[in-house]
Formats: C-alpha cells, sequence, structure tokens
C-alpha cells in the first residue's frame, strides 16, 4: 500500500517575539494558518528508510538523515520507502521541513505505526506539532502550546524572492525579545475584510532583522503593498516568504498574475486558507 499525504504551506500570520527561555529558544505567540498549496509525501513500508526528493525545489535538499522527512520516519518506528516533492521553496518561513515531517509522520500512521506524542514531534522541529494539526492556530511557548482558532476563509498572494533565510541568524538580529503578545482574547472576524483590518495592527517581530539579513524582502513587501485590493501584507516566519490579504481568491489571482509579470524570477502563488 503507498499513501499519499499533502504537506501543506504554513502562514504565520502574525509572529510576535514575547521571550525567550533559557536554552536559547525564543517564546512567540503567533497566529498560524495553512493553505492549499504545499508539498506532497509518498510512502510505503520497505525493509529500510529511504527518500527520492522531485519536483521544482528539488535541488539541494538533502535525501539522507539528515532530512526531516528521514528523521520523522525513524522516530515513526516504521521503515519506509518516502518520495518528497518539494513545490514549496526550502527555509522560507513557510514552514517547509516541518509540514513535510508531519506529513511524514501521517504517513506513517496510515500504515500502521502507532502515534507520536507531541513532545516527540516538538523535537523534529518547533512548528511540526502545529503543522501536525494542519489546522488554524495560536501558537504559543516555543510551539509545543498549540489552540485552534476560528479564523474566517482568507484569500492570499505568497512571494518568495528566492533566497534561503537562515532562522538562526534571523533570531540573532533581533533587538527586543519581549515585545507584547496579542490580545489574550482574540476578536470573533466576521470575515476576511475584518480579519485583514485587525492583521494591520498585529505584528511580525522577525520582519525588521530579516530584511537587515536578507534586503530583498523590504522589496517584496513594498511590491505587495501596491497591488490592487490589497488588504494587508507581511512576513511569515522568518521569510523570505510574504504575503498579502485579499477579499476574493479572483483578486488574489489576478495580483499573482501581475507580479509573476513583473517579477519572473520571483516564486508567486495565489492561496486560500485550508478549511478548518
Ligand atoms: O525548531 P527549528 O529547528 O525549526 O528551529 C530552527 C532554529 O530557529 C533554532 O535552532 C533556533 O535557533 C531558532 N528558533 C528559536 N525559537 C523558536 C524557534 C526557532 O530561537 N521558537
Amino acid at each position: 500500500m503507498t499513501v499519499k499525504i499533502f504537506a501543506p504551506a504554513k502562514i504565520n500570520l502574525t509572529l510576535h517575539v514575547t521571550g525567550q527561555r533559557a536554552d536559547g529558544y525564543h517564546l512567540l505567540d503567533s497566529l498560524v494558518a495553512f493553505v492549499d498549496i504545499g508539498d506532497q509525501i509518498t510512502a510505503q513500508r520497505a525493509d529500510q528508510s529511504s527518500l527520492i526528493v522531485t519536483g521544482p525545489f528539488a535541488d539541494g535538499v538533502p535525501t539522507d538523515a539528515t532530512n526531516l522527512v528521514m528523521k520523522a520516519a525513524q522516530i515513526s518506528g516504521l521503515h519506509m520507502q518516502m518520495g518528497l516533492d518539494k513545490r514549496l521553496p526550502p527555509s522560507s518561513g513557510i514552514g517547509g521541513g516541518s509540514t513535510d515531517a508531519a506529513a511524514t509522520l501521517k504517513a506513517a500512521a496510515r500504515l500502521g505505526a502507532s502515534p507520536v506524542t507531541p513532545a516527540q514531534a516538538l523535537r523534529l522541529g518547533a512548528d511540526v506539532p502545529v503543522c501536525l494539526a494542519a489546522k488554524p492556530m495560536r501558537m504559543r511557548g516555543i510551539g509545543e502550546d498549540v489552540q485552534q482558532i476560528k479564523l474566517p476563509a482568507l484569500h492570499m498572494v505568497l512571494v518568495n524572492p528566492r533566497v534561503a533565510v537562515s532562522t538562526p541568524e534571523v533570531f540573532k538580529r533581533l533587538e527586543a525579545k519581549d515585545n507584547a503578545p496579542m490580545p489574550e482574547v482574540l476578536p470573533d472576524w466576521p470575515d476576511g475584510v475584518a480579519f485583514a483590518d485587525w492583521l494591520t495592527t498585529q505584528r511580525n517581530d522577525l520582519q525588521r532583522p530579516a530584511v537587515k539579513v536578507m534586503p530583498e524582502i523590504a522589496a517584496v513587501l513594498t511590491a505587495l503593498a501596491l497591488l490592487p485590493n490589497v488588504l494587508a501584507t507581511r512576513m511569515s516566519g522568518s521569510g523570505a516568504t510574504c504575503f498579502a490579504v485579499f477579499e476574493r481568491r479572483e483578486e488574489a489571482e489576478a495580483a499573482a498574475a501581475q507580479l509573476a509579470h513583473g517579477n519572473p524570477w520571483w516564486w508567486v502563488k495565489p492561496a486560500s486558507t485550508l478549511p478548518a
């Protein structure tokens, strides 16, 4: 039996850095959503674990034990022959490695492995627990404290200028680490427009340090802010992928076409949130 699992991109709609633990990891308060574009994992049981990577971003992705997919397989306790269709740009702030690892754990469970504990998932990466849920979440702590939230449907354009950004490098450039969290009680947003309006009052505290590491991010944010019908713009995770929010899917698609035409080198995708 071969199983196929979709590994959706993770978008940090907000990302407030609220502190730092003694071990160096940062405390976050982040709203996370998952969208209809992503990687795909295929897996079947085998005598030994192996990984083949294909797809537009396969180049340079390791296929050995350093890949989070192989680490996830090991934690699951199953040997699997796996395929990864890499459609998301790597090291780009939209959870590629974490969502692949989460999809691998789901594949292993479908093939008969016992479920892994949240603590084991967290050990693979701070974003793996939230990627296992793949639903709109408020994520606190370093990623272990996840709480499902109600989010209206959102339509976006995602843009990556095809530059990989090192997450530790961005955290290192962070000036203030004790920023305000989001409000304890989140509003009840009636629709995407109300959500986008609220979003503009929140932050991604990693945006400024990421621009210092990779100035192209500023160019992307400027281009997004100039799009017709745009409601809000921000960087996701530690970058470099940024997003713009629109009321309607058609507006996001038109904006994506316009951006891709003007910036043929950029990775540009219209995306909508997955239903909860
Ligand atoms: O957990 P993950 O491997 O995705 O994190 C990559 C790096 O990002 C960590 O080694 C750490 O430097 C930084 N990080 C952090 N605080 C977090 C998540 C990641 O400092 N909450």
